[in-house]
């Protein structure tokens, strides 16, 4: 065992810097030579948690609640009140499944877990379907897009604000808000407060009148001992989503126009969308270090010491590049299901399948309709903790003659 510890400005990486190195993949492998399994690090500088890099231990930590809880009560820190990380790691107040832990947890899972199976696929089809291509007709005429700020964005948030049974016009307030939210800009305490109560309305709309939508799913599910506990449960789904499906589009669509596998320049054997979904889900997961857990008391991981009230990261890129489960070739690879990208035990991801299904219909949308060439090889990534993605994706294509509607960005 290890008697190092983080210790305060020590010197430690920044997540930040693991997500926009040049090679993510070859610094976390410098860090597990260093450190084994468990690695300390800087949530943002500063503020010391640990990185967990090995698979089995990701999995460990994802399994075991009662020693790596979710709820952020847990943690000793004390964040700065301009910290980046409020949002996400210490929400004060919000009753939802993704802060809870044990039996609350679950009484709080299963109104989620019953809404999504109670999808309609096929109508959930037709309204991604609707969703991509009032985006597409924005920017068909242009002949240049940024796929992420156009398109990726927004997809993302309308399709899942659609799930939920939001117009148009609703999903871009919301999306509005959730910017702010997350450190984009303006008071994140105020866009909250903005979020909610676009929430709560759409609470009191459906429960007068219940369409065929996840709204409809919870308002009527005898687990919610509130309004609240629902609105802070859409709002975590909603914001749940968003970077995830982000970050899937963005790496999926590189990929099928970069990888010569896939634009057919090598083989002559195209490889198709489901096998590039996969790939990514392997080799660019969409959330790269997963937050968080708290060590609820005094425990060893790995190779060091772990104290309670210890903020601990899942390291999901790391994980999924480790050699223990993964060989170097991509085709074996993308039938192996063993990768961490939508979380296992408790908090797995309730939404795989309407999630893939988005990022499959944007992905397709957009290659069936336009020839799309990258417009720069080179990638600048988004400042994200957490996640990495392209900042822009900017492409040329041949522009459409029409126009059919004015964009929308985030
Ligand atoms: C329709 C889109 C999606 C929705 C509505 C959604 C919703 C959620 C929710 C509500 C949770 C919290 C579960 C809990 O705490 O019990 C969650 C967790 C998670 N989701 Fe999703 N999600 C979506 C898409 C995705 C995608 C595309 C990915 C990545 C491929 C993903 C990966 C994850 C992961 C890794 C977790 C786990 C977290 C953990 O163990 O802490 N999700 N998702």
């Amino acid at each position: 065992m290890s008697g190092r510890e983080p210790q305060r400005g020590g010197g430690r990486v920044a997540l930040v810097e693991l997500t926009g190195a040049e090679d993510m993949v070859a610094e976390l492998r410098r860090l597990q030579d260093e450190w084994g399994p468990v690695a300390p690090v800087d949530l943002e500088p500063g503020v010391p948690g640990w990185l967990v890099l090995g698979h089995a231990e990701v999995m460990e930590v994802m399994r075991t609640e009662s020693v790596f809880a979710r709820d952020p009560r847990h943690w000793k820190e004390r964040l700065p009140l301009d910290s980046t990380l409020h949002a996400i790691l210490s929400p004060a107040g919000r009753r939802a499944l993704y802060y809870a832990d044990g039996a609350d947890h679950r009484r709080l899972r299963l109104p989620m877990d019953e809404a999504f199976a109670s999808l309609d696929e096929a109508q959930t089809a037709a309204l991604v379907r609707g969703v991509c291509a009032g985006l597409i007709d924005a920017f068909a005429t242009q002949g240049e897009a940024d796929l992420i700020g156009e398109y990726a964005a927004a997809v993302s948030f309308l399709a899942v604000s659609g799930m939920f049974g939001f117009d148009e016009r609703q999903g871009i307030a919301l999306l509005r808000c959730a910017h702010g939210v997350f450190g984009h800009g303006g008071d994140a305490v105020a866009a909250l407060a903005a979020m909610d109560q676009i929430v709560l309305d759409q609470v009191l709309a459906t429960r007068a009148a219940p369409g065929n939508n996840l709204t409809a799913r919870l308002v009527e599910h005898p687990s919610f001992e509130n309004d609240t506990e629902i609105v802070h449960s859409m709002v975590v789904a909603i914001c749940a989503a968003n970077e995830m499906l982000v970050t899937w589009i963005a790496a999926t669509l590189r990929r099928m126009l970069t990888d010569p596998r896939y634009t057919g320049r090598i083989t002559g054997v195209r490889r198709g969308l489901d096998d590039a979904l996969d790939e990514t889900l392997w080799s660019e997961p969409p959330v790269a270090n997963l937050p968080a857990r708290y060590a609820v008391t005094d425990c060893t991981l790995g190779k060091v010491r772990i104290q309670a009230g210890d903020a601990i990261v899942m390291g999901v890129a790391a994980a999924n590049n480790d050699p223990r489960v993964r060989t170097d070739d991509d085709t074996f690879e993308a039938s192996n299901r063993s990768h961490l990208s939508f979380g296992v035990g408790p908090h797995a991801c309730p939404a795989r399948r309407p999630g893939r299904l988005v990022v499959k219909i944007a992905v397709e949308s957009l290659m069936e309709r336009l020839d799309l060439r990258l417009a720069d090889p080179e990638v600048t990534w988004a400042p994200s903790p957490w996640s990495r993605y392209p900042a822009v994706l900017p492409v040329r294509f041949t522009p459409e003659r029409q126009s059919a509607r004015t964009p929308v960005r985030a």
